[in-house]
């Protein structure tokens, strides 16, 4: 059973100093290089080889992939969901350009939008924000699943253990973040990810960067 103050704690970190000062150097500049082993210009490509003109983002922290991706159409539909008021209005400004719409909600209970579908959604390091097992993290793709339209492609990454490469001082970083409830990845691992997309999606795809589980799933 995840609790309220964990979910809380998951997305708490995101204050408006945090986002305009640190984020992008910390875990996009220095952190995914040099301790996940898995460079930011590699998920920005993630994103320009997904993105559509018709794009949902959930967990949009400084908005860096919105801001730096191309997107097909100069001007795209864009939508930001998140629980953090900070996370949203921060990204909101930076992608302002595109007049994207705002949604505030926890991915882990049911999505209050009636809107059009979807043809992309991004999770980028939303999963291992989220406490509770794969398994209980996995809500979110059934609360994001009726958003995509037919052919929609939801992709992301996200900061695994289990056997994924990890030198001392990345684990380290870990184990604080989840002391903290930053993190909640402890049990997360690349084969339980797998498996929970493989439960709702007819194709997918899944690797290893460093620690860092990228994925792409299908809707029908
Ligand atoms: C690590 S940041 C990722 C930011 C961005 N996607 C990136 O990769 O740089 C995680 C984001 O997820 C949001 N978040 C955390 N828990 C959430 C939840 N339960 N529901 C919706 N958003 C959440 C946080 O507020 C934050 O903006």
């Amino acid at each position: 059973m995840v609790s309220a103050d964990a979910v809380h704690a998951g997305q708490a970190a995101y204050k408006g100093w945090i986002l305009k000062w640190v984020y992008d150097a910390l875990v996009l500049g220095f952190s995914n290089h040099a301790l996940w082993k898995c460079p930011t210009s590699g998920l920005l490509d993630l994103y320009n080889a997904n993105v559509t003109s018709n794009h949902l983002d959930v967990g949009v922290g400084t908005g860096y992939y919105l801001d730096r991706c191309r997107f097909p159409d100069p001007e795209p539909r864009l939508a930001l969901m998140d629980l953090n008021e900070n996370s949203l209005s921060f990204a909101a400004k930076r992608a302002a350009r595109y007049r994207p719409e705002t949604i505030r909600c926890n991915a882990l209970e049911p999505i209050p939008f009636d809107g059009p579908g979807f043809d992309s959604i991004g999770v980028m390091y939303l999963l291992h924000c989220l406490p509770g097992s794969m398994a209980e993290k996995a809500v979110l793709f059934d609360h994001l699943r009726p958003l995509m339209n037919s052919g929609a492609v939801l992709f992301g990454a996200t900061i695994v253990q289990g056997s994924a490469p990890r030198g001392a001082a990345a684990q380290r970083l870990m184990d604080l973040y989840n002391g903290k409830g930053i993190f909640s990845n402890r049990q997360d691992t690349v084969e339980a990810l797998d498996h929970e997309l493989g439960k709702r999606f007819p194709r997918r795809d899944i690797a290893l960067v460093g620690c860092v589980a990228v994925f792409r799933a299908f809707a029908d």
